[in-house]
């Protein structure tokens, strides 16, 4: 099993396992991490049915009373109306300050158990079992919670962090294999831009990244962690880490907002990358050979090189309306080589549509 500890500002500590089969202990970990007597299992319609049931049966034999809240999946779920919904049940099983809710399922589950834990009663303490790829390396840490609010993704929100998250990558062999791919994209993205022994790793074994190879995959979700982690604890020296997590999203968002949502996070993502190495290309930032290097795993890996059907003009106009961008002017991120990347403020929207047009560096 991998560990890691995050410490935050007001020395909030967050531990983070990763391991195959550790939900066997979870009772052991949920016991140290929060003193309580009492749990409430979040979970969603898909994953709730498969592991909330024997999550409960080991909390109770470890002393802690458990009940399960089952959410319907899927993001259109991620609103107000739900999290409504979990307060009533929250109030009807009587939960109290020593309660610790557990947000039993992927990014949906977790970024609405965080905001209900942060929010009920003024804060419950938090665990996270995450069990989609992009929940284990992604927003399972960090601490933003948040839900949809009128068509707007995750408007409302709070920052809380989780006490204790298992990442059980056994639980990722009944993902769908478009949901294991889209979490790919953001192990990859970490690679790229600082873990070059990650890269290299991948290369070597993307055909065989699956729940099938476990030591494979514990080492790049474990690793994957770490990047994130160190962007986000209180004593992370380099904060333009945090900034280098954007490496392929600034693109990508606008290609997921250009589409009307309707192209997947990671495949999205997998395209801006590309664009954006593009742009390190021709700024003779990286070189050819590497270019090649990174199109090659992202393909690999199953994930799209380019999105058709969508205007590069409309990616264009999605981008200006994010609120990173003051004065046309955004910190974008570019590739040196696999394992180190920069901000620049050198990139144009021009430089940009004209990435995205382009076959080839
Ligand atoms: N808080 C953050 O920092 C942060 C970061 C990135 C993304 N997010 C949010 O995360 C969400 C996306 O997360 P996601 O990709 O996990 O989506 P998701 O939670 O919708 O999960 C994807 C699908 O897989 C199912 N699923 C999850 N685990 C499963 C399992 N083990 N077996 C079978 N089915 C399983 C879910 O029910 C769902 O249908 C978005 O709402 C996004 O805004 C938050």
């Amino acid at each position: 099993m991998h560990e890691l500890n995050l410490i935050f500002p007001g020395l909030n500590t967050c531990r983070i396992l990763v391991g195959n089969g550790i939900l066997r202990n979870c009772a052991t970990y949920v016991g140290e991490s929060a003193a309580s007597q009492s749990a409430i299992i979040i979970t969603d319609s898909n994953v709730g049915h498969v592991y909330a049931e024997s999550l409960l049966r080991r909390l109770e034999e470890a002393g802690i009373i458990a009940n399960i809240i089952t959410i319907p999946a899927g993001e259109n779920n991620k609103n107000l109306k739900t999290v409504t919904e979990i307060y009533g049940q929250l109030a009807r099983l009587y939960a109290d300050r020593g309660t610790t809710i557990i947000g039993l399922g992927g990014g949906v589950v977790g970024d609405t158990a965080g905001f209900v834990a942060s929010t009920y009663l003024r804060g419950l303490p938090l665990v996270h079992i995450p069990t989609s790829l992009l929940a284990q390396v992604d927003s399972s840490i960090g601490g933003k919670t948040g839900v949809n609010f009128e068509g707007l993704k995750n408007q409302v929100g709070t920052f809380y962090h989780a006490a204790l998250v298992i990442s059980d990558t056994v639980t990722l062999s009944t993902l769908p294999p478009n949901e294991f791919t889209n979490g790919v994209a953001e192990i990859i993205k970490s690679a790229v831009i600082a873990d070059s022994e990650l890269f290299t790793l991948l290369e070597a074994s993307i055909d065989r990244l699956h729940p099938g190879k476990a030591d494979l995959l514990d080492e790049a979700v474990f690793r994957t962690v770490k990047i994130k982690g160190q962007s986000v604890s209180g004593d992370e020296k380099d904060t333009s880490l945090r900034q280098l997590l954007n490496f392929g999203h600034t693109i990508g968002h606008g290609i997921e907002t250009a589409s009307g949502l309707s192209v997947r996070h990671g495949e999205a993502i997998a395209a801006g990358m590309i664009a954006a190495a593009r742009i390190s290309r021709k700024m003779n930032l990286l070189s050819s050979n590497d270019f090649l290097r990174i199109r090659s795993l992202i393909s690999r890996a199953g994930l799209p090189l380019k999105i058709g059907g969508i205007d590069p003009e409309d990616v264009i106009q999605a981008i200006k309306h994010d609120k990173k961008i003051k004065n046309g002017k955004m910190n974008f991120v570019l590739i040196t080589e696999p394992g180190n990347s920069l901000l620049s403020r050198e990139v144009t929207l021009e430089m940009i549509k004209m990435s995205i047009l382009e076959e080839d560096a």
